[in-house]
């Protein structure tokens, strides 16, 4: 594996391989990285030529500085991963080489172009954090210029946000959405579940629980308010909980739905602290 820091070296390498014609798959992260990252390299690999991964800490993405500041970095460990699975290149610039100018403002515009994608879910508690996204996604495209990008289904506004971006700057970049990878005990592997506690650890498997548990309750004949009472009434039983947002909206707008209705696919999407620890998920529930 070759690893870039220089965005002209980088591209001095990816030109000649398109000169070749060769495909280029695309895999951004934030590092720290586990299975659930690997599993889209392998995904990359396994239908492009080229795989590049890269690893960048968006410090615009934050709105939350501690979480910035906390926020496990391993580029050591992280490199040998990449390399043992086959990652072809590894992109790891730093903050000067992304953000240049510094202007960080300047893709506002066009992400109020998302529609409702920014006013919903994580939009709401973490105001900010899609714009940051998309800056850097953007940024990365521009750079990179893949034919294909992975992104996981974990993160699933996100991955719709990026569908949006794509779709708005008319880039010539497939989007490929992978399914989640988790832990034995169905919570879905994150670079922040290396920072629980051991009983923030035990406490975590309860919100992967809740998502099967609202497939359970939706074939019983539950409406999605008793879901929604029931998901809100666990969380309530321990102070370690704290629920952010418990939704079903359909999968396609990620409108959020009072009803169950026939031809539309829901998806029940969580986000709860487990004591520190921010934690998302989702599962498609009919
Ligand atoms: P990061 O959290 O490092 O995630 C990088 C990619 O890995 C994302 O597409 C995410 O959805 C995917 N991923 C994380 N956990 C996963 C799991 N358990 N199973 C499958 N895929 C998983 O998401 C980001 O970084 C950033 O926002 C980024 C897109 C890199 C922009 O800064």
């Amino acid at each position: 594996m070759i690893i870039f820091a220089k965005i002209v070296d980088l591209q001095r390498f990816l030109n000649e391989k398109r000169s070749n014609n060769a495909t280029i798959g695309f895999v951004p992260t934030m590092g720290a990285l586990h299975l659930g990252h690997i599993s889209l390299i392998k995904q990359s690999k396994k239908v492009t030529d080229v795989t590049v991964c890269s690893i960048f800490v968006n410090p615009t993405q934050f709105n939350d500085k501690r979480d910035l500041e906390k926020y496990p970095r391993m580029p050591k460990q992280d490199s040998e991963l990449l390399d043992n699975v086959g990652c072809d290149v590894l992109f790891l610039p730093d903050v000067g080489e992304i953000y240049p100018q510094n202007d960080t403002s300047i893709f506002n515009p066009i992400v109020t172009g998302f529609g409702d994608l920014d006013k919903v879910l994580e939009a709401t508690f973490r105001p900010g954090h899609f714009n940051g996204v998309a800056q850097v996604v953007s940024r990365l495209f521009e750079i990179v210029k893949p034919t294909k990008a992975f992104f996981g289904s974990k993160d699933y506004q996100q991955v719709m946000v990026v569908k949006a971006l794509v779709k708005l700057l008319q880039l010539p970049i497939e989007i490929v959405a992978c399914p989640i990878l988790r832990e034995d005990d169905g919570l879905a592997m994150s670079s922040r579940n290396m920072l629980m506690s051991a009983e923030e650890r035990e406490c975590a498997k309860l919100i992967p629980a809740l998502l099967q548990k609202s497939i359970n309750l939706k074939n019983e004949g539950k409406s999605i308010a008793e879901i929604r009472e029931y998901v809100v009434i666990e969380l309530s039983k321990k102070p370690i909980y704290k629920l952010n947002y418990f939704a079903i909206c359909n999968a396609e707008t990620l409108e959020e739905q009072t009803v169950f209705t026939n031809n539309v696919t829901s998806m029940a999407l969580i986000a709860c602290f487990v004591g520190k620890v921010r934690l998302i998920d989702n599962l498609i529930i009919n």
